[in-house]
């Protein structure tokens, strides 16, 4: 299995911990896996590189503070695999430029964004996806809901490619969780939760109390009663989910746990649940942090495996191509 995660913010987020990172720390037990931090996505829009270094090893602390065990998983940076960029151009010749116009996330950002500052990068970006994905002939992906047209596009890709060229290309199946595949803005449960709307989003390295509050203060629906449902309560649906995936609970169980209570009672205790989350989780990363030549260690470790396997598939791509094998 394969999957990744941007360091664009100097946090991750409750969403992408519930959406995606909690199935990585469980898949690592049954899969052989490989966990990318995609720093060459990072730079599809505009940033600042010395940010950018601080960000990508904060990012690594916090994959190993959830639990990824670099024993187990191949962990490791995109850019230190260039074998990444090089099946990124060979998968951008094999896409339609309709199909990757239709791209929603594109979409999204680039109307998000100054119109000239829009990158042929942020364009091609699926692209490079899917190269992470085919290289390591990954059979699982698991990835949030805001995911699902990316995997679509990997899995389309590697049948094209095996089709016209008679290769081997495994075709990818996204791994999306069902309840939380996503997690939605606390101040606004019609939108993602996402870094670029500050207001409703819990960062995992925040300030502990500061999180509480977000939770105490989150927008909720008229009515009193703690109910499960999405379309009619998608404001106390949101904290469900989120209360019963830390917690481990089932959501009937809290259902019946909070009947006659009021929503204040819920989010009061989801806060604490939240808090003892993230008290120790912080405690790990400092640990982490603390030692950047261990990180920098397991990073190597990571980039060596990852490339012996990526190479394997890029030489299959190239001769498939038609590209002539240099001496
Ligand atoms: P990224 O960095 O935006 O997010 C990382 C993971 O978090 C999930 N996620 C969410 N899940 C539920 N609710 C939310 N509100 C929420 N917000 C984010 C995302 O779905 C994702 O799984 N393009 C990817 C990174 C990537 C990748 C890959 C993923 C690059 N190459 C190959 C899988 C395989 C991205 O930008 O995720």
């Amino acid at each position: 299995m394969f999957s990744g995660i941007q360091p664009t913010a100097d946090s991750f987020h409750l969403g992408n911990y519930l959406g995606a990172l909690r199935e990585w720390v469980v898949m690592q037990d049954d899969y052989d896996a490989f966990y990318c931090v995609v720093d060459q996505h990072a730079i599809t829009i505009a940033h600042d590189p010395a940010e950018l270094r601080e960000r990508t090893r904060l990012s690594v602390a916090q994959l190993l503070a959830i639990g990824i065990d670099p024993d187990r998983s191949t962990l490791f940076v995109q850019s230190h695999v260039p074998e990444h960029a090089q099946l990124t151009w060979v998968l951008e010749c094999l896409t339609g430029f309709g199909e990757a116009s239709r791209m929603t996330q594109f979409k999204d950002k680039s109307a998000r964004q100054e119109e000239d500052h829009v990158s042929v990068g942020l364009f091609t970006y699926p692209a490079l996806m899917a190269a992470d994905i085919l290289l390591y002939r990954a059979d699982a992906v698991p990835v949030g809901e805001d995911q699902r047209q990316h995997l679509e596009l990997t899995r389309n890709l590697a049948q094209r490619f095996n089709s016209r060229f008679g290769g081997t290309l495994t075709v990818p199946a996204a791994h999306i969780p069902k309840e939380t595949a996503k997690i939605q803005d606390l101040q606004d449960p019609s939108a993602k939760m996402s870094k670029s709307v500050p207001g409703g989003v819990v960062e995992l390295l925040d300030e502990p109390k500061r999180s509480a509050k977000k939770i105490r203060s989150a927008v909720t629906d008229t009515g009193r009663e703690i109910v499960h449902d999405p379309e009619g309560k998608p404001g106390i649906s949101n904290l469900l989910a989120i209360y019963s995936s830390l917690s481990g609970r089932t959501i009937p169980e809290l259902q019946a746990a909070y009947e006659g209570k009021g929503y204040g009672d819920l989010k009061k205790d989801l806060a604490e649940v939240l808090v003892d989350f993230v008290t120790p989780f912080q405690e790990e990363v400092r640990g982490y942090l603390d030692d950047p030549a261990e990180l920098d260690r397991v990073l190597a470790r990571g980039a060596e495996h990852a490339r012996s396997v990526a190479a394997d598939t890029l030489r299959e791509v190239y001769d498939g191509i038609g590209f002539l094998r240099p001496l």
